[in-house]
């Protein structure tokens, strides 16, 4: 069957924490960001984490003069950040969990729990023109909250399903593989936009990429893992070509 593309949004963070293992400028996350856009990436995602442990606040403009694909920043729900998204503008935010206290077991931001702090940022950003998505577990529930304080866009989170694969847990990993399955429907079928990411490979993506409501995948560490055997130009091609081969298009 034939679906509608899915978008490819590359995380390049990891380039900046090589580059920041030695300090200095290489290697250089806005050439990453122009490499992955001429491989056939729609997207590129950043995420400024409170501690700067990847990318650092002038990659942020280095980014953006790198290339013209839209910019995904993900960030946490503090007033820095917002204050940092809201000068930025960038396409898109995701509101991702930083601290322990804000992720549900498996990882995904609990806004299940956290709505009442999350609602706020989803409505600031959505008045700035950002469009808004919530990094969340693969569940009902988390679903429907996330309708209830306005996202237009969830992120799936697909840890828990690589993980899964990678134990040799079959069953365990059909069961994920069916939650991320259910939540996709149901959140499209209220309006939602939905996107998945999270530890997604070579040999994990094309069950994921096979839903047909997903819209977009954001993967990084792998990539920029592969990009350091084959280059980052094949590596995303590769990834673009595993999308597309899951989606009836190659
Ligand atoms: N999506 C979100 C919301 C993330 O936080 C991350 C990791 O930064 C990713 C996708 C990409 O995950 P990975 O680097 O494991 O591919």
């Amino acid at each position: 069957m034939t679906m509608q593309r899915a978008r490819l949004g590359v995380n390049i963070d990891h380039v900046a924490t090589i580059r920041n293992a030695r300090g200095g400028a290489h290697p250089d996350p806005a050439k990453a960001a122009a490499i992955a856009h001429a491989a056939g990436a729609d997207g590129i995602t950043i995420h400024l984490r409170e501690d700067r442990r990847h990318i650092r606040d002038a990659d942020l403009a280095a980014v953006r003069s790198a290339t013209s694909l839209p910019i995904n920043l993900e960030m946490a729900t503090t007033e820095e950040m917002l204050a940092i998204a809201l000068d930025y503008k960038p396409h898109a935010a995701c509101l991702v969990p930083e601290k322990r206290e804000e992720r549900t077991t498996e990882g995904g931001l609990d806004v299940a729990r956290l709505h009442d702090q999350v609602a706020p940022f989803v409505t600031r950003l959505r008045d700035a023109g950002i469009r808004v998505s919530l990094f969340i577990e693969p569940s009902i529930v988390q679903v429907a909250v996330a309708e209830a304080i306005g996202a237009p866009v969830v992120e799936l989170h697909t840890g828990k399903y690589v993980e899964l694969v990678f134990a040799g847990d079959k069953s365990g990993a059909a069961e994920e593989l069916n939650r991320l399955r259910e939540a996709a429907a149901h959140g499209h079928e209220r309006g939602i936009e939905i996107h998945v990411g999270h530890g997604l490979t070579y040999d994990t993506v094309r069950p994921v990429a096979a839903i047909p409501e997903v819209r977009e995948l954001n993967i990084g560490h792998f990539i920029m893992g592969e990009a350091l055997f084959v280059g980052l130009e094949a590596a995303v091609k590769r990834m673009r070509r595993e999308i597309d081969i899951a989606r009836g298009h190659a």
